[in-house]
């Protein structure tokens, strides 16, 4: 790994996030340590709940409180300090040196406003540029993520636009302000099949060519395949893995990241195989079991796995596994 080399962009340690629900206090997110480098593609998976959004979220200050709150641990972006920056500062740096783009462009896009005037507000944020300048730069970026005709595309409304064109704007107002670290949350789960894989093929050039930091979030270990270098694999608030990509999909340890893995579809014999998904259900934050999170579902779970739960720790091929009895 190039981890010592390289100077992370990104550092969580110990992240523990709480949100106040019906049911009582909940950790959403309960003790999340990684690090992403300049340049590097990270990506997270896990189902539906396990805190992949609530990560992001964290990153830029953006959890809603009340009901939630960081409750511990420490988030550095660059040299700034999260966790304790002011709200005006941390306007500052989203856009600048963090940006997010999330599933749905329509949500985050004002339907009243043309793009232009909104990928130049957000160029005068962080510049102090003249209209006409930011205009410019706005058209440059455009054309940057192949957007046809951007001269006249600029002065267009969201809705004219095709969403797969909406959320190559979103990722062109993302990257005007060159950030050092691109979040994107299941950037193209909205989109048409056939423009998924164009949106993120436009998303790996950027961060390419940009050499930014990206973290990826995911259902899809397919995306992340083709995308990252390294895979984050949460559970229930928890990361449960950690790996370079090619030794995960080569040697999954989590019996957990071993279902996942066996539940992306693969073509054999020019047949779609229909392949078994987790079974079990995860379980409620709000009651969580004793011992292993994932026990419950597991295969392999014994006596001890329900009574206390796995540490997150080394393995020998450099990633790291939260099992007492890894594969
Ligand atoms: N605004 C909120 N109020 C209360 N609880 C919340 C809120 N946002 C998130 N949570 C809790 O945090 C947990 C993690 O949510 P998160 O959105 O991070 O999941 P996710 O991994 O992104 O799931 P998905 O794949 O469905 O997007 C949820 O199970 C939920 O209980
Ligand atoms: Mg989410």
């Amino acid at each position: 790994m190039s981890e010592s080399t390289s100077k992370p962009v990104l550092s969580i340690q110990d992240l523990v996030v709480e949100f106040k629900t019906e049911a009582g206090l909940i950790r959403a997110l309960d003790g999340v340590s990684f690090d992403v480098q300049e340049g590097e593609a990270l990506g997270i998976v896990g189902e539906s709940g396990c805190g992949k959004s609530v990560t992001a979220l964290s990153i830029l200050k953006l959890i809603p409180s009340p009901p939630g709150r960081i409750a511990g641990g420490s988030i550095k972006l660059d040299d700034i300090d999260v966790v304790n920056q002011p709200d005006d500062e941390m306007r500052k740096v989203r856009g600048s040196l963090a940006s997010m783009i999330f599933q749905e462009p329509m949500t985050a896009l004002n339907p009243v406003f043309t793009i232009g005037n909104q990928m130049v507000e957000i160029i005068r944020v962080h510049q102090k540029v003249s209209k006409a300048e930011a205009k410019r730069q706005a058209i440059e970026m455009l054309r940057t993520v192949n957007i046809e005709s951007p001269e006249q595309r600029i002065d267009q409304y969201p809705h004219e636009l095709s969403g797969g064109m909406r959320q190559r704007v979103m990722i062109a107002m993302a990257l005007s302000c060159s950030p050092k670290l691109l979040i994107a949350d299941e950037p193209t789960t909205a989109l048409d099949v056939t423009v998924q894989a164009q949106v993120m093929e436009e998303i790996n050039r950027l961060q390419r060519e940009m050499n930014m930091g990206l973290i990826l979030i995911t259902h899809d270990l397919g995306v992340i395949a083709e995308s990252c270098t390294r895979v984050v694999v949460m559970y229930c608030g928890k990361i449960i893995e950690m790996a370079e990509t090619e030794e995960l999909f080569r040697n999954p340890r989590h019996p957990y990241t071993r279902g996942l893995l066996d539940s992306i579809p693969r073509i054999r014999e020019k047949k779609l195989e229909t392949l078994p998904i987790i079974e079990g259900m995860v379980p409620d934050l709000a009651n969580l079991p004793k011992g292993c999170r994932f026990a419950d579902r597991c295969p392999k779970a014994e006596d001890h796995c329900r009574e206390s739960e796995p540490p997150l720790e080394d393995t020998e091929s450099g990633g790291k596994v939260a099992c007492f009895i890894p594969n």
